[in-house]
């Protein structure tokens, strides 16, 4: 993929800048091509910071929910949840079953067998997905010397519902998806009258009913999907979840947790002054978005009962370098991009990412913090 990359940029600008170069700003050219695609897209390299934070709790978890695994040759199962289309999850699964050998190998010899699970909605860009799968298995094969077996599946389906067969996982990660919720929720009309005016999500200008309303569908949602992957893990298994979390334990207190989207609600506000929308599609419209506090996670997964904490720890990223608001923007963007399409159309995706660029520099310029909170936990199921 990467060498494709390479050769369709490469063949566009000999096309039309050949008769424009010596030979000496081409070959800068061509350095500064390779340079740019061997980077990770812009969107993915937040992301990939944030898989790499928690890296370590992630290999140890991992390592400690294969380490029974004891039939020879004996199948580890794991999966990766809300995995999206990039190469961050491959980079994941990679360390995880490396990880996995290594201490395989130091206990009995023989290698386990390996059954990859990709899980995502059915929206996600699977195709892409798939075209990185026979390096990577060809990478691990390499460094295994042939003795290693690994198989990879995709699962399209929401992680709201059932996704695998009972006690068939050892180990499950999911990174930077759960603050996603199954829905917006219920109850943001008073009188069929929007009642988030303003605000695309709970926010410290929201009416205090507004986050206990997004409360509870991340109650109902979160403990949901610990049912769920009870069900679907062996006892034993583990999950490392990290997500998008809050700082301040207290809902209803007046701060701005997540200045990315306060952003995307001021640069709303601009396109409606801009009459590049109406303000009425503007009032009706909210993210499935909630980001929970560690109080929060703690309680729900005590209240759900299926599994016990091994690890949680709360992380910030502050971002402050020149360049993270267009970086920060980008992100953002592929992350909102098919929700805001659904709700106003495709038009006003380039003008209003503009404007929340030049909202994030402005931020940033006064000094304001635009960053945010990563929460991560490692939980193993408990017997019943
Ligand atoms: C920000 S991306 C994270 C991608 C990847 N895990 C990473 O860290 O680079 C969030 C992903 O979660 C997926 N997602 C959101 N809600 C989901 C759901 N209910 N079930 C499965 N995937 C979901 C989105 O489609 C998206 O691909």
């Amino acid at each position: 993929m990467l060498t494709t990359r390479v050769l369709r940029s490469l063949q566009y600008f000999c096309n039309y800048f050949e008769p424009h170069i010596n030979s000496i700003s081409f070959f800068c050219l061509v350095f500064f091509l390779f340079v740019y695609c061997c980077m990770p897209p812009f969107s993915q390299m937040f992301q990939k910071e944030v898989i790499e934070s928690v890296m370590d709790i992630t290999l140890s978890s991992a390592v400690e929910a294969c380490a029974d695994v004891e039939t020879v040759p004996a199948t580890v199962s794991v999966a990766d949840l809300g995995c999206c289309s990039g190469p961050n999850t491959l980079f994941v699964v990679e360390n995880v079953i490396r990880a996995v050998c290594e201490r395989r190998r130091e206990a009995v010899r023989q290698l386990p067998e390996f059954m990859v699970f990709l899980n995502d909605l059915p929206s996600n860009d699977f195709n892409t997905l798939f075209s990185l799968v026979p390096e990577f298995v060809q990478k691990l094969k390499a460094e295994h010397d042939g003795r290693i077996m690994v198989s990879v599946a995709g699962v399209p389906g929401s992680f709201y519902g059932r996704l695998f067969p009972s006690s068939s996982l050892h180990f499950m990660t999911s990174f930077t998806s759960l603050q996603w919720l199954s829905q917006v929720p219920a109850g943001l009309l008073n009188k069929g009258e929007p009642i988030n005016k303003g605000n695309v999500y709970m926010s410290p200008a929201s009416p205090p009913s507004v986050a206990t309303r997004y409360f509870e569908q991340f109650q109902e949602d979160f403990n949901m999907f610990l049912r769920l992957r009870s069900q679907e893990l062996v006892v034993g298994g583990r999950m490392v979840l990290s997500m998008l979390g809050r700082r301040s334990h207290d809902i209803h207190k007046k701060i701005n947790e997540f200045p990315l989207f306060e952003a995307l609600s001021k640069s709303l506000s601009i396109s409606v002054s801009e009459k590049l929308v109406a303000e009425e599609k503007v009032a009706s419209f909210n993210f499935p978005l909630y980001t929970p506090s560690t109080q929060e996670l703690e309680d729900q997964v005590y209240r759900e009962g299926s599994f016990t904490i091994d690890y949680m720890k709360q992380y910030y990223h502050d971002w402050m370098f020149e360049n993270a608001p267009n970086m920060l923007s980008k992100t953002c963007r592929a992350a909102t991009e098919s929700l805001i399409c659904h709700h106003f159309g495709e038009e006003i995706i380039e003008p209003l990412f503009k404007t929340h660029t030049r909202v994030l520099y402005e931020r940033l310029v006064e000094g304001e913090d635009i960053g945010w909170c990563q929460i991560t936990v490692a939980l193993c199921k408990s017997a019943a």
